[in-house]
């Protein structure tokens, strides 16, 4: 059996939320720190949901407070109306919040966790790539020493979506484009589970409710947790339940057999009005591209079993 020992850079957030939930109960994730990054919320507020969450549901896994803005710009606004005041959709919290938070700036402990466990860390970021890139520049040995980078960021136009908060640009993508550019960019292994898959994979709220009644604890958050999320896509068209974004990510670490992917560098735009826009130059691709022929290939998916990647999820939370 294959363990994977991740260290989990994310904005939460309600899905954020609830892919930690999987991660803490998969029996093949060993769950070395969770990273907070601005995003869904300021940074205040994620790092205060990560400390809550870990509380919850992996009470012995640290916690690091990450960035702030991103690398080149102001923080964005908050943004209440998709992850609620809290990020985490109003719930009212149980238990105490036991974990504190880690000394360590997020990349610093990104840093030092990818060197205490050379070749077997992989980096599941499922926010703005700011901690990340922050590390690489920090540390740029790190790109070899990492095993995996798993990004849930970007769209690819395989379902004819470029982007879900500008008709180019994915949210992730938007929060830091020049970090995204820089992370994709890196002589490391990087694969990006992106809108092509995770709007193709729908919890819908019959799903949701068989895991509140079938997983305990960790099914009723899953419930309470998702249910303004749920409201939220049903003004964006979705009527029934939410798009399975960050889980999906998760996923792919454990089950990337339900996924199938396209090699080929990936460019982040990061200036004009199509900032943030993710283009693969495909490997099968014959046209000389020096923007991408320099860059690493990176794996994009672009086809998905949703089925089952959500029978994977009811599976492991019960
Ligand atoms: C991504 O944006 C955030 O709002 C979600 O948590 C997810 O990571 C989807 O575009
Ligand atoms: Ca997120």
């Amino acid at each position: 059996m294959t363990l994977h020992k991740l260290i989990y850079d994310t904005d939460p957030g309600i899905d954020d939320a609830i892919a930690l939930v999987f991660q803490a109960r998969h029996p093949q994730i060993e769950l070395l720190g969770i990273t907070s990054v601005f995003g869904n919320a300021d940074i205040d507020t994620t790092t205060t949901n990560a400390r809550y969450l870990a509380s919850r549901f992996a009470p012995d896994v640290p916690v690091a407070r990450g960035a702030s803005a991103p690398l080149e710009s102001a923080p964005p606004a908050p943004i209440p109306h998709i992850h609620g005041d809290d990020a985490l959709g109003n719930i009212e919290r149980t238990g105490d919040v036991t974990v504190q938070e880690d000394g360590r700036a997020a990349h610093r402990f990104i840093i030092d966790t990818v060197r205490a466990h050379p070749g077997e860390v992989t980096l599941l970021a499922v926010g703005p790539l700011t901690n990340l890139a922050l590390a690489l520049r920090d540390d740029p040995e790190i790109a070899s020493l990492v095993r995996e980078v798993v990004v849930m960021g970007g769209a690819f136009g395989i379902n004819g979506v470029l982007g879900n908060v500008s008709p180019a640009a994915e949210a992730n993508m938007r929060g830091d484009p020049h970090a995204a550019d820089i992370v994709f960019s890196a002589p490391w292994k990087v694969s990006i589970v992106g809108l092509d898959v995770t709007q193709v994979t729908i919890m819908t709220n019959a799903f949701l409710a068989d895991v509140r009644d079938s997983a305990g604890d960790a099914g009723r958050f899953v419930w309470d947790v998702s249910r303004f999320y749920a409201r939220f896509h049903v003004e964006e068209g979705v009527t029934d339940g939410i798009y399975a974004h960050d889980y999906s990510a998760a996923a792919y670490v454990v089950a990337r057999e339900l996924f199938t992917t396209r090699q080929g560098p990936v460019r982040v735009l990061t200036e004009g009005i199509a900032a943030a826009l993710t283009i693969q130059k495909p490997l099968a691709m014959p046209v000389p591209a020096p923007e991408w022929d320099t860059r690493p290939s990176c794996d994009v998916c672009i086809g998905v079993n949703a089925d089952a990647v959500l029978d994977l999820f009811a599976k492991t939370l019960r």
